[in-house]
């Protein structure tokens, strides 16, 4: 993996895992996630963004200002001052112009290199292993032969803790601002004086000469971030702020001779107090737990010692599966960035991003179960807590929240229930999870209903989750939708004529019969693992109801289901059919022909393959394939929010990467490994290095939608890092184009790779197991598996029997 494409914008350095990128002045602000322990930071590369602790509505710590002018306004930045001229780091806010800029996004860390009149500031921002802070470790070295003589200020803006009111009830919160200085520490302490038990702080390791706390005065009325007036006139104000914006910057009077350098750290912490011990005296809050935890990072030693812990537990993760295969891009997306990605999806299910403004939706209940099948080979205990934890927001009738609130872990009234796909994706996340661990007694856990407190196995909540399904049957035997299946943008129920309703929330057909396609694949396809695990704990009875319940919807799917060429996608609360060639718009749409093939629907009697050549012919393009086709040109009141968004774009026929796995994996179980290949590569953006211009979002990660064949720039991408195609795409390549998949009593060998790839290799550590596989294409003579040179029956590695380490060895004809 060698490979270093260079770019107008940057290249990836796969040696050290990091997108180095080469210009302030990317297309979009090019982001990285900071914080793996309930600690967050969102950085972009001129260091813009913002940080919290476990929810980004509720607890954030400092401000940003989504849909500003400029773009990507505050975040944590260095001004440095010398002899008058003006300038960051990171290129920005300031904006001027610097001798050598660089950003390297980096896993859990981003560093920046600066370089002005032969000053050179290279700033490492990280949040470490466990600690609820974000930490820079900022050095200059004086290149030039003089000595110099500078000015630098730190800066960050405090957010009034609940990032919601924070920016709209200004009637209060421009009185409650309150901080406390001492020494290099500045805490703030807003509300903390009634009942919040927790503050921030800003600290530095060095000497202060100075430091700010009212935004005003630093910044000045009417300048902005890029021309602070206490950094024009190079000296600090000391100011102390008493309501209005508090900030905190700390500022030094530097002197660097000739060659000398000089490493300052700086800690933005969060506290939490019990409420006896909040005060040291009147007023003072209690400096303890901040002193404590900067004495973790308070020299450039510790803070290096912290980056490298950080490294170590990134190795440890990506270590549990290493691919080689002859595709080098195909390497770097499951081996790093992918692997990354599903970690951030993971943590922030859809909350914070640049897109995502962190107040509106918390973790979503599809998303969140969805996020876990790329994520639980890396960390099955904190899959096996989020798969409890969600269970707990479920009702005792199967329903469930579709979203919760990360620090209270409580649903979202807002938003509700009825989405009617919700519940099954509560099999989804467990059997994954079983399958990758062996772990069963996860299905023995006692969980709560939201609505009821009497605590049940989990494995009763995956029973009231198909039952749910099971039992909310339309006039074609078919699920009804609800309020939406997965695809949140058909409203077949809403009708709404006015514009101040929500799509997502309003439902004015609540008795209505409208049906889904595609809630009946996927009860169909995680049914069969429901029956599964019902069979594995012995309760047999259960087991062929269920049976019996799937065998009577495929049934319904065929009679009612099918169009001729391809599968339907609804019927309306009218009993109109939805994606048919009988419409004029909206004639055929992907998720239900990916949801149906992968439940393995006319797999026999060439439906399956008949669907998938209509997506080929109708939805495919260059950059992807579309949701649907045609585009709906206006708005339909029956279809609602689908119809509401331009052509091409979002729901509406745009690229939504998301459910393009879906075909993919249909693709190879019909065994059509090109196909497959291809399709997993039109959305990968590892493989559009040379359309940056055009695409925009970050190369190394996915971004929920690309601008169908229907919109004015096709290929442009938006909403990026927060999107279930991260974990689909690294399941749809690791466990369908590789075939690397687990199972119940121990990890398969399914490989589905086009004839061009003579072999490939994969590491993977398995239930305590390290198996070294290599899969040889094309072969002539042998054929199937061999574990330490034995051939076996079947394609499964018993993981019972094959404990250590073994190498392994599957031939393909
Ligand atoms: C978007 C969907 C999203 C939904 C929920 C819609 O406007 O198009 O992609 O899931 O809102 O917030
Ligand atoms: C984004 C949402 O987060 C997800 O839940 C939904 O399935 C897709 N949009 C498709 O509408």
């Amino acid at each position: 993996m060698t490979q270093n494409t260079e770019t107008s914008f940057g290249y990836f350095d796969d040696e050290n895992k990091e997108f180095v990128i080469t210009s302030p002045h990317t297309p979009l602000p090019w982001i990285n996630y900071l914080g793996n322990d309930g600690f967050y930071g969102l950085i972009s590369n001129t260091a813009g963004g913002y940080c919290f602790y476990k929810d980004a509505k509720f607890r954030r710590l400092t401000r940003y200002r989504y849909n500003n002018v400029p773009m990507d306004s505050g975040g944590r930045y260095f001004y440095i001052n010398d002899n008058g001229v003006v300038w960051n780091p990171a290129g920005r806010p300031c904006n001027t112009e610097l001798d050598f800029y660089q950003c390297r996004h980096g896993l859990g860390y981003s560093r920046f290199i600066g370089r002005k009149n032969e000053l050179e500031a290279e700033l490492t921002v990280t949040i470490p292993l466990e600690m609820n802070a974000e930490v820079y470790k900022l050095k200059l070295t004086n290149n030039s032969e003089q000595t110099k003589q500078i000015g630098l200020f730190s800066f960050i803006e405090w957010c009034l803790w609940n990032a919601q009111t924070d920016g709209e009830n200004f009637q209060r919160n421009l009185s409650t601002g309150e901080v406390e200085v001492d020494g290099n520490f500045i805490f703030h302490k807003t509300e903390y004086r009634e009942r919040r038990n927790h503050y921030a702080f800003f600290a530095c390791n060095k000497d202060i000469d100075g430091f700010d706390t009212d935004r005003e005065t630093f910044v000045g009325m009417y300048n902005g971030f890029n021309n602070p007036q206490v950094v024009s006139a190079n000296k600090a104000a000391n100011s102390v702020a008493h309501g209005w914006s508090p900030i905190a910057s700390h500022y030094f009077n530097l002197q660097l001779a000739a060659g000398q350098s000089e490493e300052i750290v700086f800690m933005l912490g969060y506290c939490e107090l019990s409420r006896e011990n909040k005060w040291q005296a009147l007023n003072q809050i209690n400096q303890t737990p901040a002193r404590e935890l900067f004495a973790h990072v308070d020299t450039a030693k510790k803070f290096d010692h912290q980056c490298k812990r950080l490294r170590s537990y990134w190795q440890e993760c990506l270590d549990v599966c290493q691919v080689n295969t002859p595709d080098d891009r195909f390497n770097r997306s499951i081996n790093i960035w992918n692997q990354y990605q599903n970690m951030v999806t993971f943590n922030m299910s859809r909350s914070a991003s640049y897109y995502e403004s962190g107040i509106g939706r918390g973790m979503g209940f599809r998303d969140s179960h969805q996020d876990t099948i790329g994520f639980t080979h890396i960390a099955p205990a904190a899959v096996r807590q989020r798969l409890l934890d969600l269970s707990a927001t479920q009702k005792q009738d199967g329903s469930a929240y579709h979203q919760y609130q990360p620090l209270t872990k409580k649903g979202n009234a807002d938003i509700g229930g009825n989405f009617n796909d919700d519940p099954m994706w509560m099999i989804l996340g467990t059997a994954n999870y079983i399958k990758e661990t062996g772990d069963w007694s996860i299905l023995d856990e006692k969980v709560p209903f939201d609505d009821n407190s009497q605590a049940v196995s989990h494995f009763e909540h995956l029973r009231a989750a198909f039952n749910h399904t099971a039992n909310k049957l339309g006039p074609h035997g078919l699920p009804l939708i609800g309020r939406a299946d997965w695809n949140d943008c058909l409203n077949l129920n809403c009708y709404s004529n006015d514009p101040n309703e929500s799509f997502q929330t309003t439902e004015h057909r609540k008795d209505s019969v409208a049906e889904s396609l595609m809630i009946a694949g996927q009860f169909v396809l995680y049914g069969q693992e429901y029956v599964r695990l019902c069979q594995h704990i012995g309760m047999f009875e259960e087991a062929n109801a269920a049976k019996t319940h799937i065998e009577k919807m495929i049934t319904a799917v065929e009679q009612y289901g099918w169009d001729g060429q391809w599968f339907l996608r609804a019927y309306d609360a009218d009993g109109k059919a939805i994606g048919s060639h009988k419409n004029a718009e909206g004639k055929i749409f992907i998720e239900s022909q990916g949801f149906c093939v992968m439940a393995g629907i006319g797999l026999e009697n060439g439906k399956a393959q008949s669907a998938l050549d209509a997506v080929e012919e109708h939805l495919a393009c260059d950059f992807g394939i579309v949701l649907q086709q045609p585009a709906f040109s206006r708005y339909d009141i029956a279809l609602g929010e689908i119809s509401s968004y331009p052509p091409g774009y979002k729901e509406n026929a745009g690229i939504f990467c998301h459910n393009n796995p879906w075909i993919c994996i249909g693709e190879a179980m019909l065994g059509r490994a090109d196909k497959a290949l291809s399709y997993y590569q039109r959305i990968n953006p590892i493989y559009l290095q040379d359309l940056q211009q055009t695409h925009k979002t970050e190369p190394y990660v996915y971004s929920q939608m690309v601008a169908g064949k229907d919109a004015a720039i096709p290929g442009e991408a938006k909403n990026s890092w927060l999107t279930g195609t991260a974990a689909w795409s690294y399941y749809a390549a690791v466990q369908y184009i590789l075939g690397i998949r687990p199972d119940y009593q121990g990890l398969s060998i399914t490989p589905c790779i086009p004839k061009s790839w003579p072999s490939f290799t994969v590491q993977r550590k398995f239930r305590g197991a390290h198996y070294q596989i290599s899969v040889h294409n094309n072969s002539s003579d042998k054929q199937g598996l061999y574990i330490d040179g034995q051939a076996i029956a079947g394609n499964t590695i018993d993981s019972a029997k094959y404990t250590e380490n073994h190498v392994v060895e599957f031939y393909i004809g």
